[in-house]
């Protein structure tokens, strides 16, 4: 069974992106081993290579890498602040990147090193986000991810993810299998 590890990079409580991903998990089916890594379950501080040295942190890194290195693909939704991604999402992949170089042997895999990554925004703005997964593509593309050329745009979130449900323009709908559909396909190829 493939591991998809989705990534909502939102620290807020009722994050748009997160119910994104919620969504995106469900279009996957349950062929798939989905792995949800919440903003609850761990706290890594700001990064600080002089922080590189205290096990405790580096205890909790190690559980992070190991989710990314099981996973047989990513989906990743950032929000976007200013034009780039969240600092949660890079301050994450700042740690988890480290172990390679700082703990090897112990981890001597680059736990992004040729896996599929699908990138998704959801914001508030009418952009949804396409300036942010711009910074997403180069910052995934440099750790050594195949970031997937499609991606997901959510524009006026708001007006979607509403106490009602959730409320996609039935091409857009259409769209999202689409592009879910060849993550599916980039995934089975690079198994
Ligand atoms: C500091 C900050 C910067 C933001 N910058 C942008 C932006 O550049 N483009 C945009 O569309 N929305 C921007 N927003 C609005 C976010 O899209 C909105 O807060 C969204 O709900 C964040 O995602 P989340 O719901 O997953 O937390 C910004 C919000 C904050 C707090």
């Amino acid at each position: 069974m493939m591991n998809i590890l989705l990534f909502p990079a939102s620290l807020r409580k009722h994050s748009y992106n997160r119910l994104l991903l919620n969504y995106l998990a469900e279009l996957l089916g349950e062929e798939y081993k989905i792995d949800i890594l919440s903003a609850d379950e761990f706290t890594l501080p700001l990064f600080n290579q002089d922080l590189e040295c205290d096990e405790e942190i580096i205890a909790e890194v190690a559980a992070v890498y190991h989710r990314f290195n099981l996973a047989d693909g990513l989906i990743i939704g950032s929000p976007e602040y200013n034009g780039h991604v969240s600092p949660y999402l890079k301050n994450t992949l700042d740690w988890v990147s480290r172990l390679q170089r700082i703990r090897n042997p112990v981890f001597p895999a680059n736990p992004f090193f040729n896996k599929p990554v699908l990138l998704a925004s959801a914001t508030t703005g009418w952009t949804g986000g396409l300036l942010g997964l711009q910074d997403a593509r180069s910052i995934f593309g440099y750790l050594g991810c195949l970031v997937m050329p499609g991606q997901l745009c959510i524009s006026n979130a708001e007006n979607v993810f509403t106490g009602n449900g959730i409320c996609f323009d039935p091409d857009y709908a259409n769209y999202i299998e689409s592009i879910v559909g060849q993550f599916r396909n980039l995934v089975q190829k690079h198994k």
